[in-house]
């Protein structure tokens, strides 16, 4: 390999998830820098982490970040919410490469599109307990209004593949009546797999709520970040260097399939890792 290919800026960008949902951002992360090379890793047998405990997710993540590192990455996103609101922080001291999560670039974009101060969050159980998005919100907007809403069958209904089945509209309307009288003008789709549901959200909510999807901002953020520490792939790729890589604790065959049916590219393989060892 060329000396200078071995820069610190030809390294892949290490995204990791609960599963397949953090394709979501690894997708906007393809689309808006599509120079930088990506280790994806998807804990797809311990999923879903919306519902465990903080130290449960905090072990897990620390596993992952570990993982990512052994691979050469130059810096993390944590492109679950949950992990992002309970790990993130706690992490960030034991790291030597920048480390950035979904929550933060999405409640400042919200705080930013609302006119009437008043955002809703839908996300999983334990991202809606840690009111991790009131906090970042009323960091930008200390006046703001943040309704919060778990609707935990959005992820089995996605995995599943029943984007516009009708009982995912069903269970959409039963979720989403609680913001009914809330006047918000914001919803943050505060979960990896709720932007998959996004055409589902809008007819319900309606063209008066903007809807945010925290993806689009989280790879704005990341973009910014390599710039500021001097790393971002200025194009040259080291020689047999993988774009994208993607490893999966269980089911590597599913992973696949749902990867291949929601990114811009076609991936050949997913390859399956003990991750607690
Ligand atoms: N990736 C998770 C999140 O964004 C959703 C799936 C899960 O519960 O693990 O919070």
């Amino acid at each position: 390999m060329n000396q200078s290919l071995n820069d610190k800026k030809y390294a892949p960008i290490g995204v990791f998830d609960s599963g397949v949902g953090g394709l979501t951002v690894a997708r906007e992360i393809m689309r808006q820098l599509s120079l930088e090379r990506i280790v994806y890793f998807g804990d797809t047998a311990r999923v879903p982490y919306g519902s465990k405990s903080k130290e449960t997710i905090l072990r897990y993540s620390r596993q992952i970040i570990h993982f990512l590192e052994s691979k050469g990455v130059k810096a993390i996103v944590v492109a679950c919410n949950t992990a992002s609101a309970y790990a993130l922080e706690e992490l960030r001291p034991e790291m030597r490469i920048p480390i950035i999560g979904v929550v933060k670039p999405g409640a400042k974009v919200a705080a930013q599109v609302t006119r009437n101060g008043k955002i809703g969050v839908i996300g999983t159980e334990g991202t809606i307990a840690s009111q991790i998005y009131t906090e970042m919100i009323q960091r930008h907007n200390p006046h703001a209004i943040v309704v919060g809403k778990a609707c935990p069958l959005f992820v089995p209904l996605v995995e599943e593949g029943w984007l516009k089945d009708p009982i995912t509209i069903e269970v959409a309307k039963r979720y989403l009546a609680s913001f009914q009288e809330t006047g918000i003008d914001t919803l943050i789709l505060g979960c990896t797999h709720y932007p998959l549901l996004r055409s589902v959200v809008r007819d319900i909510m309606g063209e008066g709520v903007e809807l945010v999807n925290p993806a689009y901002e989280t790879a704005q953020g990341l973009k910014r970040l390599l710039e500021e520490c001097g790393i971002a792939n200025d194009g040259a790729q080291p020689e047999g260097a993988p774009m994208y890589q993607f490893y999966v604790s269980d089911a590597a065959e599913k992973f696949k399939s749902f990867a291949n049916s929601i990114l811009p590219c076609e991936i050949k393989e997913a390859q399956l890792i003990q991750i607690e060892e």
